[in-house]
């Protein structure tokens, strides 16, 4: 039997491009030095393409795929996957939910901690010798302090869970009030960032979320404020990010995603106030290896019973 023909955009692990090649014929695309020449050439031949939530999919790729039947995707946020173009010739897209909740709420509270005690500044303080000169400067206490969760989805009432073990205050931002919660609500990201000591990131990425927290967010949140995203960078304005911390006007943040992935402005490598992590919510073995199983899980049903497990709308 000739088996099913996948374009795969970006790499995954290698375990995992070995049970894709198992059951498919398949094509990576980053090994193309010309990409647009070798889709006009061979895109016709291509029944699904697999992707991640990083590689994505642009509509230049769904465009030159006229016999492309289901786009699956490594991870849970889909805003790089062009779903206007899929949605217009009905091609399903399925994405990784759930699986990775816990694990991306896990390191939202590692930044949490890490930001208000300053373990990462601690850590390299005792590695330069500094401990023998003097003491570390004071943290911020966690207990008690207000947590403003802007996107209170699965994730964000994830970090929620964990925020309440440490009798923290818990206020959130969404369009609309949740009423399975009874936390504080802002009707809006720069009203919650008044209220918080610390505001975390977990909504979607996206045009809706684009630029959600700026200068006017970053001055509400206050000189003792921090900011934590495991969102998108898109969310945030980078720039005046920067400036903020630059001119004091937020005191620190904790950061696993950036605008240019994998690149990070060379302002904030500088501060010492900032950690930096380079996006590993969800990079765990355990959550990666269901991750993978799910993409393997929703390309069967599709190609079986032609439906995806997990479609993304
Ligand atoms: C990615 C993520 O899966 O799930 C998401 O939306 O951002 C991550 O878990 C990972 O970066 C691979 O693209």
């Amino acid at each position: 039997m000739t088996k099913l023909k996948i374009l795969q955009i970006g790499p995954l692990t290698p375990e995992f491009n070995a049970r894709l090649a198992e059951a498919y014929d398949v094509h990576p695309l980053w090994i193309e030095a010309d990409v647009a020449a070798f889709l006009a050439n061979h895109g016709s031949a291509f029944n699904a393409v697999v992707t991640t939530a990083r590689f994505g999919c642009n509509a230049s790729v769904i465009d030159a795929l006229p016999n492309l039947q289901v786009v699956c995707s490594f991870g849970v946020g889909y805003d790089a996957i062009d779903v206007a173009s899929t949605r217009k010739r009905a091609i399903p897209v399925s994405n990784t939910p759930d699986v990775l909740n816990e694990c991306v709420a896990d390191l939202a509270f590692g930044l949490i901690l890490d930001v208000t005690r300053r373990l990462s500044e601690a850590d390299r303080f005792v590695r330069a010798g500094n401990w023998e000169r003097g003491n570390f400067p004071l943290g911020m206490q966690v207990h008690g302090k207000r947590l403003g969760i802007v996107g209170l989805g699965r994730i964000g009432k994830a970090v929620a869970r964990r925020a309440a073990g440490f009798n923290m205050q818990i206020g959130y931002h969404n369009r609309k009030p949740d009423s399975s919660v009874d936390h504080f609500y802002a009707p809006s990201a720069v009203e919650l960032a008044r209220w918080a000591n610390i505001l975390v990131l977990t909504c979607v990425g996206g045009p809706q979320t684009q630029n959600l927290i700026s200068t006017q967010e970053l001055e509400a949140l206050g000189p003792t404020g921090l900011l934590v995203n495991v969102s998108r960078g898109t969310v945030v304005d980078e720039k005046a990010l920067v400036a903020a911390l630059q001119n004091k006007s937020i005191g620190g943040a904790g950061l696993d995603v950036y605008l240019g992935e994998p690149h990070v402005p060379a302002e904030l490598k500088a501060m010492p106030n900032v950690v930096l992590l380079p996006h590993i919510a969800s990079a765990t073995i355990e959550t990666r290896r269901a991750m993978e199983q799910m993409v393997l899980d929703n390309l069967a049903a599709f190609f079986d019973k032609g439906v995806v497990l997990n479609a993304v709308e």
